[in-house]
Parts: C-alpha cells; structure tokens; sequence
C-alpha cells in the first residue's frame, strides 16, 4: 500500500527520495510523487500516474534541488488514481505540503468546516483536507508547524502516516503516525523517514519506530523530537537494523517471487535456528515458554489473519487440534473484528501477518486485548506493529519478502505454528513423546526436501505453458492440504489473473464438479495422507469427466500418477508436514503461468503488499 519516504540532511535530497520509492515499490502503488524545497525556498511538487519511473522521466528537466524533501507512492482510496490526486498535496496557500497512508474516515465533515472558511480542495483525496485542517491551525491559532500538526491529528478520525513540509521552515520536517508504520533513520547530522526499513537500510542501521499518535519532529544537526498528538514528550529509542542491501536486491533471479519460492530451504533454516534441536531432540520457542501456563489453561485458541496468513491459520488448526486436543477457530481478521465475537479471558489469540502491518488484524487483535485474551503473534518484520502491541511471539526470520504474492513467509508461518502445536502438545501430554520425536526429526529434513522440490522448477515452467489458456481453475485437497489448495489457487489468481478456486476434495460433488470439463484444468494434492484413496476416487470422477489433472503426490505414487495428465512428486514426510512440500511446486506453477502470460508478478495490478486500510 501507499509508501512514504522522507529526506533532511547536506545531501541532495531528491535522488535519495527517488531510490526509496523504487524500494517500496513492492507494496503496490498507481501513482507517485515528491515534493521538495530547494535553497531558494521554493516548494516545489512533481507528480505523475504509473510507476516511479514516470515521476522520473516527469521530472527530469524540472529543478530537482533541495536538501529537503517527502516523496510517495500511492495506492488509492479516495478518488482515482491520476496525476491530481496523487501525492503530496499543497496546502491552500502553496505553503505546505503532505503525504499521507492511511484514511481520514472523518474528511467529508473536516472538508465541509474548511469549505464555509473559504478553503478549496483541487483534488477529491482526504489528504488534501488534512493539510488545509493544518495550515487552518497554524494561520488562526498563530501557532507553529508542529503545533498546528498536533491539534489537527487531534480531530483526526482514522489512520495515519504523514509528513509535512513547510517552506517558512525549510529547516525541519514533520510525521506523525496512527496505525500506519512510519521510521526515522539516523543518519550523519541527517536523517530518513519510511514506511519501512527498505529505503533505510543503505544509509544507516539506526532507526527509530514510531508509535501511535506520536509527531516527530526533525532537523539536521539536532536531535529527534518525539511529542505525541497531545504534546507529551517521548523518549526516542534507537534500535538497531537487522537487513542487508543484498535481501532487497533480486540476486539474478527475474523475479524477486522466484527467488523467494528459492530461497525456502535456508528461510526455513533460518526459521528454526536455535528452536529446533535435532540432536537434543527438542524445540524451544521462548515465547512459547514464558507464556506456558497461557497456552496450557486455554479453553480455546482463535486464530485471526487475513489472505495467505488465514491460511497458514488454517494449517494450523489441523496441528493444535491433533497435538495439543485444544478447539481452534480460525478466523478472517476483517470478519472477526465486526462480528461481535465471545472472547473470553482464557482465550489465546494468535495473530498471524507476514508484514506485521494489516489494518484488519491489527483492529482484531485490539478487540481481543480489550476482553482480556492473550495475544501471540506469528509475524515476519522484526518492529512492525502487530508484534508490538503482542503480548508474545514467533518472529519468523526469513527476510523481507518483496514479492507481492507470499510464498517463503507462508511456509515459515506453517513452521512456526506447528513447532508451536508440538510444543503445547508435548508439554499438555496430549501428544506422545514417540510421535513428537518423530515429527521434531522431520521437520530439521523438510530444508533439504524442498530443495528437492524445487528440482522439479524447469519440468514445472514447461507444463505451466500448456495452461496458460484457461478461463478458470480448481483446486482440491484434503486434511491439512485443503488449505494448501486454496493458498496454490490464491496464487495462481493473484498474479496471473486466472480465476481459481481452492476446495476441500470431497465438497467437488456438491457443486463444482458441475464446472468439470477439458477446458478447466484441476490441481489436486494428493500426497499420501489418510484420506489419499478419496482423493484418488476424485481423480477418477474428474478424469470420467474429461478433466484435466495436475496431480501433486508423494515420491513413488502408483494410484494417481496413473491417471493424472501431469504428476509432481514431493518427497514423504510427515502428514502435519505435508504443505510445507506440495504448497512449493503450486507457487511454481502460478509463477510460470504467470510469467507466460506476460504478468507482473512481483507487482501484480490492484495489489497491495501489506493491506494498511481496511
Ligand atoms: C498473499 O499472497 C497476499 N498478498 C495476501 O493475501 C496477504 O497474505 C494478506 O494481505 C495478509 O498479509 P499479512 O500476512 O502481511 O498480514
């Protein structure tokens, strides 16, 4: 979703700005802008629709100078995506200027108070009307910019991530943030302002995050200054980065998709460093451990996420129903926080979110902590706001994941969450130490297994080809593959726009098989699993339809590479390990249809990386 980028320092502030949004690019974007005070104290704005390189080719013969500066890519709410309502915004005078993520809920009230002042609004963005709230201040209340900032924010409803110039004070530049991440990096007598890291990382590893309602104000060569909205002073705490230029770069892949679908046995790896102990037979998860009784007295545990997360979740219940015998309701975050669920004191809630940032499941985890559950949550961006406002955790490490699509930070969920499901199991004694040992070996394989996998990339782009015609898709599994179908079927959708659904196998008879016909290839998981001889019987009705099957099976199948038109073998392993092998070849397999297809697949149109609004 929309990104923000900020510069104040000695340097030129424009070709910094401009690398910070191509580094956020992989949150989805339909327009771009910066807006920039140059020696003679000119605020200058330049904006276009389209990719950063637009803006680029827009303003290559404009003045670009400055030591000062915001930039934007925007993803749109309020109004379309075009050159006017793209960011920044002027303020009525021309005297500030504003980027902003997030929503204003309560602009069209905000709006109509400044239009009887005389104000006029030249686009239909609810930005616009937060600068002008804010030059409002300051002119009536003869107040200075951070003031008139904080007074503002105060009749804010909504979600925010700002920044703001002044060109009366080309010395200093503004941000405040609600709900929409927002980090200072601390430079030499300088300093950088993102959405996240990314556009940091090559200039410092001291950063900032700010909190909720806080405005921070910085000027080179002095110090950070943290208020919050209501003007109480915070005390900045620097923390330092850990991410390297080279996890945001594509490292010779086309594709940073295809180089995270590659990079899934070290992610994994990575995941279980210092957790899974192979030899000692064992797994520590520390906020497993300093949170045991939680987990061990929990009536319920309610899983909450949205889209690949969701499924993960998904995944999940299969594993803590049958390790640890505690009910598991999984539910779509969006759908949970307005549903007025019964949460209870005892409950354990566990959030699962890749970029730590989704506006829905944040909003769900709030709901929970008010009626008193327990919040742990699974997530990838070490600082981001859903670990913070957790009350523990399971980082899962992989990196930054920049390709719109998730594919590695799936498969290091459905790790952690199952390393967490062993651990409540074996310390419950619902689960036998027999069975626990067997899985806990397994998992240290599952690396080297999908490595396996992966072998079969150059068999799997030849066949992808052969689909690249059809209208529709359907997906089916079973058990613990039911959601790996419906996460292989998310994908296919997301970045090839074929429309695809995911089904538990044995729903087909109650109405998709209706859609069976050559024309509607099926791709059903179908590794050796209890229910392997149903998911047979399902081929074979498929087949006696004239479908067309890609079927994912366990090395050495015999029934179904029988039947299906292509077979993809994945290694054995452990029922409750399964996803983590047939999810692979599936991401494989919308990636090269994709690409086939001539698709964007790191930035496919509509999407957003981390869904900060509702
Ligand atoms: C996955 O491919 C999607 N881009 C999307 O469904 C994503 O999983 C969802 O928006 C949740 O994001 P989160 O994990 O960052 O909360």
């Amino acid at each position: 979703m929309c990104g923000i980028v900020g510069y104040i320092g000695k340097r030129n502030a424009y070709p910094i700005l401009i690398k910070g949004l191509h580094r956020l690019e992989y949150r989805g974007y339909d327009s771009a802008g910066v807006a920039l005070i140059n020696p003679e104290g000119q605020l200058n704005i330049y904006k276009a629709k389209g990719k950063v390189a637009e803006l680029e080719s827009f303003a290559a013969d404009k003045d670009t100078g400055g030591t000062i500066g915001i930039a934007h890519t925007r993803w749109a709410t309020h109004g379309e995506p075009n050159t006017v309502n793209a960011h920044p915004h002027y303020s009525e005078s021309e005297r500030l200027a504003i980027i902003h993520n997030g929503i204003i809920e309560n602009y069209a009230v905000l709006k109509a108070g400044l239009t009887k002042e005389g104000y006029s609004f030249k686009s239909e963005t609810d930005t616009e009307v937060l600068v002008q709230l804010v030059e409002y201040t300051q002119v009536n209340k003869h107040v200075d910019l951070k003031t008139a900032v904080q007074l503002a924010l105060q009749q804010v409803i909504g979600a925010y991530a700002i920044a703001i110039l002044d060109k009366e004070h080309p010395d200093t530049l503004i941000a405040a943030r609600k709900g929409s991440p927002l980090v200072v990096g601390i430079g030499d007598d300088e300093y950088f302002l993102a959405s996240d890291a990314t556009p940091i990382v090559e200039y410092t590893d001291k950063v900032i995050y700010i909190d909720d309602e806080e405005v921070v104000c910085l000027q080179a060569g002095k110090e950070v200054d943290i208020t919050t909205i209501n003007n109480v002073a915070k005390t900045p705490e620097i923390k330092r980065l850990e991410l390297s230029l080279s996890q945001l770069e594509k490292g010779g892949y086309p594709h940073f998709m295809l180089k995270e679908i590659f990079e899934q046995p070290r992610t994994l790896t990575d995941s279980m460093r210092g957790r899974v102990n192979v030899r000692q037979d064992n797994i520590a998860l520390s906020g497993f451990i300093d949170n045991k009784e939680r987990f061990l007295n929990a009536k319920r545990i309610i899983i909450t996420a949205c889209g690949t997360s969701w499924h993960a979740g998904l995944i999940a219940m299969y594993a803590i129903e049958e390790f640890a015998q505690i009910p598991v309701e999984v539910e779509y975050s969006s759908e949970f926080r307005y549903r007025k669920p019964v949460i209870n004191k005892d409950d354990v809630v566990i959030a699962i979110s890749q970029s730590g940032e989704t506006a829905d499941t944040l909003a769900a985890i709030q709901l929970a902590k008010e009626k008193g559950a327990f919040i742990f949550s699974i997530c990838n961006v070490v600082g981001a706001s859903i670990p913070r406002v957790s009350d523990s955790g399971c980082y899962t490490h992989v990196g930054p994941e920049i390709g719109v699509a998730s594919t590695k930070a799936f498969t290091a969920q459905v790790v952690a969450l199952t390393m967490l499901a062993l651990c409540i199991g074996r310390e419950k004694g619902t689960l036998n130490q027999k069975d626990y040992l067997k899985i806990v070996r397994e998992l240290g394989q599952i690396p080297d297994k999908i490595q396996r996998v992966l072998g079969q990339n150059k068999r799997i782009a030849d066949f992808a080809k052969t689909f690249t015609y059809a209208q529709n898709f359907i997906y089916l599994g079973r058990g613990y593959n039911f959601p790996v179908a419906m996460e292989g079927a998310l994908k296919l959708k997301e970045i090839s726009y074929i429309h695809a659904e995911g089904y538990p196998a044995a729903e087909m008879k109650h109405g998709p098989i209706a859609l069976i016909s050559q024309e509607m290839p099926v791709v059903v998981v179908a590794p050796h699993c209890g229910t392997y001889e149903k998911v047979v019987s399902n081929i074979q009705e498929i087949k006696a339809r004239k479908g067309r099957v890609i079927a994912v099976v366990t090395v050495g199948d015999k029934l179904v590479s029988k039947i299906a038109d292509y077979v993809i073998e994945v290694p054995e392993t452990e029922e409750c390990l399964t996803p983590l092998l047939t999810v692979v070849p599936l991401q494989l397999l919308a990636y090269h249809i994709a690409v086939v297809k001539g698709c964007d697949v790191d930035q496919p149109r509509n999407l957003a990386k981390s869904v900060t609004v509702e």
